[in-house]
C-alpha cells in the first residue's frame, strides 16, 4: 500500500477514535426521537443553554448591498454542512450564517432578515417550527442540513436531526429537491433544475414570477402523486411547499428593481441567469441589494387557488392520492399548529424531563406568538402546553 494511503487509514482510525467521544452526541444535533436512555446521556455530554431572545425587527430596514465586501462568496469546506434550503445556503456562503451551516435559531432569524429583509414574523414562524423539531434544544444549535458533520464520513449513531430530517419539515413535492423517496432529499436536482427553467421560459418569457409559480408548483404536485407511492403532503410540508414556490420572486429579486403592479411579484420575476446564482451556486448574484422592504411570501393563497388541492397523500401506490381531512389546510389554518404539536413533536419527544422540557415550552412559546394568521382568515389558534407553561 503506497504510504499517502497508509496515512490516510491512520488518520481516519485517530479520527473515529476521537468521533466516539467527541461526535457521539454532536451539540447541534437534534434529540427528537431518542430513546428514554439514549435521551439521558445525550443530555449529560452536552453544555445546556437557555433558548436565545427572539431577535426584533431590523433597524435599518431599507435595500442595501448585501454582497459586500465583508460578505465574499466562499464555497463550504468539506466538513461544512449545507441543506434543502437555497436561501440558507447562501447566507453561509457569504457568512451572514456561521459557514459551517449551525447556527442558533435568533442567528437565522438575524441573518434571514438581514440578507433577505424577511420581515420579522415570518422570519421567527420558520425558524421556530424548524427548530422545534429539527434543532437541539439543550444547546439551541441547529444544523441547515445533514445530522452531523460525520454523515457518509464515518458511522454515526442513528439520531435524527437538521433540515434534511425528512417528514417533520422537509418534505416532498419541492420544487428543485427529489421526493426522500427516491433518495437524495436535499441537493438540487438536475432534472427538476432544467424544469424550472424551462417553466420560466416558456410562461415567463425567462423569468420566474407568480404565474410560473403557479403552474410549477401544480406540476410538481402532480409529479408526486404519480410517481411517488409514499407522497405525503399533508401540513407542515404541506403549506411549506406553497410557500417556498413565492420565496424566489420575494426574495431573491434585486431590491433597486421597482415593485409590480399588486406587490405580487417584483418587475418581471426572477431572471433565469439569477436564479441560476442562488439555486445552483448558493450565490448572490454580484453586487445583489436585498429586498425594498420587510417582506412576507405574498402570493401563497394564489398560488393555491391557481390548482387547488387538498392536503392528503399517496396510499402505498402512485396514484392512489387520498385527502386528509385531519390535516392543516387553507380552511383550517389552527390545525396546521395543533397537529405540529401533537403528532409531529410528540413524535419526537413523546415525554421530556429537565431542561429539556423546560427549553422546548421556551420555544413552543416563541413559536406561537408568531403564528401568522392567513389573508382572509381570522381564527385564533388556542395556545397548546404539551410541556407546560414555559417558565416568566
Ligand atoms: C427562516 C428560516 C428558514 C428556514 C428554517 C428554511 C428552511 C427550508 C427548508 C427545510 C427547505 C426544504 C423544504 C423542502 O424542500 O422539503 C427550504 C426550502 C426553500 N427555501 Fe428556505 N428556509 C428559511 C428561509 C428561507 C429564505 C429567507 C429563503 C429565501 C431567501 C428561502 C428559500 C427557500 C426556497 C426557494 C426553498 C425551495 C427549494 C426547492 O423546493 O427547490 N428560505 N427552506
Ligand atoms: C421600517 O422602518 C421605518 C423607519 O424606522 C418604520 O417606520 C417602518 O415601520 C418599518 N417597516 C416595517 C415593515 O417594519
Ligand atoms: C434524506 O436525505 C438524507 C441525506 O441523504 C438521508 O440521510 C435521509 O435518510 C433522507 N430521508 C429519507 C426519509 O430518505
Ligand atoms: C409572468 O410573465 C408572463 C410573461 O411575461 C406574463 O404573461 C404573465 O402575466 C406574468 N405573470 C404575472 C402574475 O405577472
Ligand atoms: C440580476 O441581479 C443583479 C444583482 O442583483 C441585478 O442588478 C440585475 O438587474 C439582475 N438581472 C436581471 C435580468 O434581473
Ligand atoms: C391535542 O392533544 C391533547 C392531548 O392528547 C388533547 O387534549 C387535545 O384535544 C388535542 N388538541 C387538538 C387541538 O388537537
Amino acid at each position: 500500500m503506497r504510504p499517502r494511503y497508509q496515512s490516510l487509514i491512520a488518520s481516519l482510525a485517530l479520527l473515529s477514535s476521537f468521533t466516539d467521544i467527541a461526535f457521539a452526541f454532536p451539540p447541534y444535533q437534534s434529540l427528537g426521537g431518542l430513546s428514554e436512555h439514549e435521551l439521558r446521556n445525550a443530555v449529560r455530554a452536552l453544555d445546556p443553554t437557555l433558548p436565545g431572545i427572539p431577535p426584533g425587527p431590523l433597524k435599518n430596514n431599507g435595500t442595501k448591498l448585501v454582497y459586500d465586501w465583508l460578505h465574499p462568496f466562499l464555497p463550504p469546506g468539506p466538513l461544512d454542512i449545507r441543506g434543502p434550503c437555497p436561501g440558507l445556503n447562501t447566507l453561509a456562503n457569504h457568512g451572514h450564517l456561521p459557514r459551517n451551516g449551525i447556527a442558533t435559531p435568533a442567528q437565522i432569524i438575524n441573518a434571514v432578515m438581514e440578507g433577505f429583509n424577511m420581515e420579522v414574523g415570518t422570519a421567527r414562524f420558520v425558524t421556530y417550527a424548524a427548530f422545534v423539531v429539527d434543532g437541539n434544544p439543550i444547546t439551541d444549535l441547529l444544523s441547515i442540513g445533514r445530522k452531523s458533520i460525520l454523515t457518509g464520513v464515518l458511522p454515526e449513531p442513528a439520531i435524527v436531526g437538521g433540515l434534511n430530517t425528512h417528514g417533520v419539515f422537509e418534505g416532498d413535492a419541492s420544487t428543485t429537491r427529489l421526493d426522500a423517496y427516491f433518495g437524495d432529499n436535499f441537493s438540487l436536482n438536475d432534472d427538476l433544475w432544467n424544469q424550472y427553467i424551462e417553466y420560466s421560459n416558456r410562461l415567463g418569457d425567462g423569468y420566474y414570477n407568480l404565474t410560473v409559480a403557479q403552474e410549477l408548483r401544480h406540476r410538481r404536485n402532480t409529479q408526486s402523486i404519480a410517481e411517488n407511492p409514499e407522497f405525503d403532503f399533508t401540513s407542515p410540508r404541506y403549506f411549506t411547499a406553497f410557500a417556498e414556490s413565492t420565496f424566489p420572486y420575494v426574495f431573491f429579486i434585486d431590491g433597486r428593481v421597482p415593485i409590480g403592479p399588486g406587490g405580487l411579484g417584483v418587475g418581471r420575476g426572477l431572471h433565469v441567469s439569477n436564479a441560476t446564482s442562488f439555486f445552483k451556486d448558493n450565490r448572490f448574484p454580484k453586487d445583489f441589494w436585498r429586498p425594498p422592504t420587510p417582506s412576507v411570501p405574498t402570493g401563497i393563497v394564489q398560488v393555491f387557488t391557481a390548482h387547488p388541492i387538498p392536503p392528503g397523500r399517496n396510499q402505498g401506490a402512485v396514484n392512489t392520492y387520498t385527502p386528509d381531512p385531519t390535516s392543516g389546510s387553507f380552511t383550517n389554518f389552527c390545525a396546521l399548529y395543533y397537529n405540529f404539536l401533537n403528532i409531529t413533536l410528540n413524535r419526537l419527544y413523546p415525554n421530556p424531563t429537565g431542561i429539556l422540557r423546560r427549553n422546548l415550552a421556551i420555544n413552543l412559546r416563541y413559536l406561537y406568538e408568531n403564528l401568522p394568521s392567513l389573508p382572509g382568515q381570522t381564527d385564533t389558534c388556542t395556545e397548546l402546553f404539551p410541556y407546560g407553561q414555559p417558565p416568566v
